[in-house]
């Protein structure tokens, strides 16, 4: 029976309680994808949680799909991402970098000109993707990558997860969820390809373990997590069989020592998805999606998770871990500014205060 604010070390990455804040987007950064002063303010703001999963950030230009999210392949990208990772140690906190490739999510006005867009096999993301402005607009016609481009792709990402080492941070978590590129590869629809990455479960699963391999071996397992969520439709995901193509999954990588595995967990149709991650993975898990503290505690309590993530209530409340400890009330998020900062980059983003400011 683990108490939320009791410590609790999930591969090598130790967390002075089980509070996780979620990884959230928020189109931020500055010129060259780099984070900037109020990046560094609002994640030390966030420093009380367990753990902080950082926003998406791309492996590569090709990797970026969003209006200025933040990247982890250049010089000034790292050094920006140092001043995060010293700001939330100095406060006492951990911090782990979501490394986060769209693949076909993607709007070209929101990347480099030259970037290119690359996913498993050249079928559209249906979605629309908000532009710079913020009006949703179409994704690009996505480029399949040939067989032999795979490798340099995990290339890229392992880059990244050295260049977030570089930085200071705890660790990495991979973003197989949501329809970006691991999960383009997974989902049967997205992934139309004939070589050794596509068709069977075992193909499809491939680009994700070795991805997974490789990171683990270039910087140690414990450091590395990464995120899933079966039967997620966002992003055009509409996967034959999730039970089936993440019962592989977790099997293929269980022996790894993964630091864990971060839940979306929404409904299935079949067995729940945290049971289905329970039944097939070993290690360490995180449970999210609209975890109110009770629903939380009672997670942890019947012992189905080591930790709990939240994402919305972190936006209003940046020290969410205090105000569950001291039983006080939780301001509510303006969704008008979840995303940009619309002229002010701090509005509904670093003004929120603590209780004690
Ligand atoms: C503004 C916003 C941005 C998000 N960006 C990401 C992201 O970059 N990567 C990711 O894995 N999930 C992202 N999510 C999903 C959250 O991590 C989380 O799974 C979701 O909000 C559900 O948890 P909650 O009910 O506690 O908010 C985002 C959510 C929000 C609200």
């Amino acid at each position: 029976m683990a108490d939320i604010f009791s410590p609790v070390k999930l591969g090598d990455i130790d967390l002075s309680n089980r509070i996780v804040m979620a990884p959230m987007t928020r189109d931020r950064a500055g010129p060259g994808d780099v984070p900037n002063d109020v990046m560094v303010d609002y994640y030390r703001q966030r420093a009380g949680a367990g753990l902080i999963v950082t926003e998406g950030t791309q492996p590569s230009p090709a990797g970026k799909g969003y209006w200025r999210t933040p990247g982890i392949y250049s010089d000034a990208q790292v050094a920006g991402w140092r001043r995060v990772a010293g700001a939330v140690h100095d406060a006492g906190g951990r911090i782990v970098m979501q490394i986060m490739h769209v693949g076909r999510a993607a709007v070209q006005a929101n990347k480099d000109a030259d970037a290119e867009t690359v996913a498993p096999s050249a079928i559209a993301c249906p979605d629309r993707i908000a532009g710079p402005d913020g009006v949703p607009v179409d994704t690009v016609l996505p480029r399949a990558l040939a067989t032999e481009e795979i490798v340099q792709v995990v290339v890229e990402y392992v880059a990244a997860a050295r260049n977030a080492m570089a930085a200071g941070m705890d660790g990495i978590e991979l973003h197989c969820a949501s329809g970006y590129l691991p999960m383009q590869f997974l989902s049967s629809n997205s992934n139309r390809r004939t070589d050794r990455y596509g068709g069977s479960v075992v193909n499809r699963i491939r680009f994700v373990v070795e991805l997974l391999e490789a990171l683990a071996a270039a910087i140690g397992p414990g450091r590395v997590g990464f995120r899933i969520c079966p039967g997620v439709s966002f992003n055009g995901m509409d996967d034959a069989n999730p039970h089936e193509t993440h019962a592989a999954l977790l099997r293929a990588v269980d022996g790894l020592g993964l630091a864990y595995c971060h839940l979306i967990h929404i409904p299935l149709v079949g067995q729940d998805a945290l049971d289905l991650v329970r039944e097939n993975w070993r290690g360490a898990i995180i449970e999210n999606n609209g975890l109110t503290l009770e629903k939380a505690r009672g997670v942890l309590a019947e012992g189905k998770a080591q930790a709990v993530s939240f994402g919305y209530l972190f936006i209003a409340n940046p020290d969410l871990a205090d105000r569950f400890r001291r039983g006080a009330a939780l301001a509510k998020g303006e969704r008008a500014h979840f995303y940009t900062g619309a002229g002010d980059d701090r509005r509904g983003y670093t003004d929120y205060p603590a209780l004690d400011a």
